[in-house]
């Protein structure tokens, strides 16, 4: 059967479209590794390609509130191009991690003390959740809504985590919805709720200014 002239515009588009939506990570690079604009190469050494920033985290009192230390490309320029980051994660005793994504990566979880409650939400709204002890990993599939609870009554915990992005980037599911200036309107319809109810919510997240 012949194809019309608006399917064989579409095929083409499906048969462009294609490779770019198979590349699920960051762009490949055509160098070994990327120094920022105006750096004298043969300047270049070992401090380049290392990050200090997260010493100060060792042997430390550890924090009263959920604290993340990140190190993306934007903290340690030696990671663009390289597809990875970290982040350390600590979590004081009944702490969270609110609910969010990382649009541009998948999240490796390395437990290394303590105790946390994880779970993400899969595209069909089905939850995943488990109890992590110290040594576990957990991931968190690219682009999905996910948290952390540190479950014990005294103990803080850590991780450790690893994203395959030099920018993962983090969406805060309550900060994006209650603390943007979407219009209140709008939320309470979403919500199955009314503009007073929101309006409490919004109470706790200021839009940044
Ligand atoms: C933990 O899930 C984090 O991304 O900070
Ligand atoms: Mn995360």
């Amino acid at each position: 059967m012949a194809l019309t002239v608006e399917q064989r515009f579409f095929l083409a588009i499906l048969v462009i479209a294609f490779p770019f939506s198979a590349i699920s990570g960051d762009p490949d690079i055509l160098s070994d590794f990327v120094v920022p604009p105006g750096t004298n190469n043969t300047l270049l050494d070992g401090n380049f390609f290392t990050y200090t920033g997260i010493r100060p985290l060792v042997n430390s009192t550890p924090p009263t509130n959920f604290t993340v230390t990140k190190a993306t490309m934007v903290e340690f320029p030696a990671l663009n191009g390289q597809s990875v980051s970290y982040a350390v994660l600590q979590y004081p005793a009944g702490s969270v991690n609110p609910p969010h994504t990382h649009p541009r990566a998948t999240e490796l979880l390395f437990l290394t003390y303590g105790i946390l409650e994880v779970g993400f939400v899969d595209t069909t709204n089905k939850l995943f959740t488990q109890r992590l002890e110290a040594g576990d990993m957990f991931v968190f599939p690219k682009g999905l809504v996910h948290y952390q609870f540190n479950c014990a009554d005294n103990d803080s915990a850590m991780a450790i985590s690893a994203f395959g992005s030099a920018a993962a980037g983090t969406v805060s599911v309550p900060s994006t919805v209650f603390g943007t200036n979407i219009d209140d309107d709008i939320l309470a319809k979403s919500f199955k709720t009314d503009v007073y109810t929101i309006q409490k919510l919004k109470e706790g997240f200021p839009p940044k200014a």
